[in-house]
């Protein structure tokens, strides 16, 4: 603390004696990729959090949020300069979630604590030093919700989704970034969900849209132009790639074609399609109680204080559970 204070003259002309006995704490949040609609989600939740924990605590929280769009090597200098500051705490979005070593190690040296999010540094990595958490959700929970959505959605409208009637249901997948622990786990908790339900499943084509809107509308661009009418389900790792989905089939040369859809995240937009019918369902990802979560561990950290054990806690790893959401739970 003495040290960030030091440094915090340093870098910002006050004096150490101007910034004891102030009860400020400064956070910094550096996001992977602001473009991303979850991720911009996530940065409101979180800024509205420590604007509530500020007026619960009645203490000062500086927050400020850095775009390392899509960069590990601009992230790596925006945590310099963090550092350099003397930020009390940290909360990282990971470009490259392998790349986590060197970055606890620099928060180690300068004792400052690091809340990682989202993107889920691997284990061995967390174990380098206490003061390192991970908030985010399981994997293949969110799947196998998607996996339920769709079996009680083909139970109640058979007709809807095996458009052939053959008993197979032909797929298409719209997959997230490779690497990504929220990828490949959806997309095998779904599908073997799906199987456990007694439906069989054959995959017409998959493809990395690395969570984008553009990509997954692309994607599907060419599934509709290869496979057309033959596509009964569209699995999404996440929505905005099935919200591009659906922006490919509302072309008019598809205008006959009936596909559901079913993606992940609850973003707003996604809502809206889920209760007007254009998608079969969503999974909340929960980005206010990730983000809330985010706020009280940092805010502890950031005082030098433990944060307490809390509900779906483990070994400083927090996962916030998902929930499914139908258009009859919107309407
Ligand atoms: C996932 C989310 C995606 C994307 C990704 C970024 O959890 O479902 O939409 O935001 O994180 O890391």
């Amino acid at each position: 603390m003495l040290c960030a204070v030091l440094l915090m003259s340093l870098f910002c002309g006050c004096t150490a004696e101007e910034k004891s006995g102030s009860e400020e704490l400064r956070v910094g949040v550096l996001l992977f990729n602001e473009d991303d609609l979850f991720i911009s989600s996530m940065k409101q939740e979180i800024d509205k959090c420590f604007r509530r924990k500020e007026k619960e605590e009645g203490c000062r929280i500086t927050v400020s949020f850095s775009d390392s769009m899509g960069s590990q090597t601009t992230q790596n200098e925006q945590i310099d300069t963090f550092i350099k500051r003397g930020y009390d705490v940290l909360c990282i979005n990971l470009v490259d979630r392998t790349d986590a070593a060197a970055i606890i190690d620099k928060g180690k040296k300068a004792d400052i604590p690091i809340v990682f999010f989202n993107r889920e540094p691997v284990s061995a990595d967390l174990s380098r030093w206490s003061k390192i958490y991970y908030v985010g959700t399981d994997a293949s929970e969110g799947g196998r919700l998607q996996g339920e959505i769709f079996l009680d959605y083909y139970k109640k409208y058979p007709e809807r989704i095996d458009k052939n009637g053959d008993g197979i249901i032909q797929y298409v997948l719209l997959e997230g970034e490779p690497g990504h622990q929220d990828a490949a786990i959806r997309t095998e908790s779904c599908i073997k969900k799906i199987q456990e339900g007694g439906v069989e499943m054959y995959r017409l084509a998959g493809a990395n849209a690395n969570w984008r809107l553009n990509q997954g509308k692309e994607k599907m661009e060419g599934w509709l132009t290869e496979f057309g009418n033959e596509i009964e389900v569209v699995i999404s790792n996440n929505d905005a790639m099935a919200l591009g989905a659906l922006d490919a089939m509302s072309a008019s040369q598809w205008s006959d074609i009936h596909i559901e859809v079913v993606g992940m995240d609850g973003i707003e937009e996604a809502l809206l399609a889920v209760k007007d019918g254009r998608m079969m369902g969503t999974v909340m990802n929960d980005a206010q109680g990730q983000a809330e979560v985010i706020a009280k561990i940092a805010y502890k950290l950031g005082r030098r204080e433990t944060p307490e054990n809390m509900q779906d806690m483990n070994d400083r790893v927090v996962r916030v559970p998902h929930d499914k959401i139908s258009a009859e739970m919107l309407r």
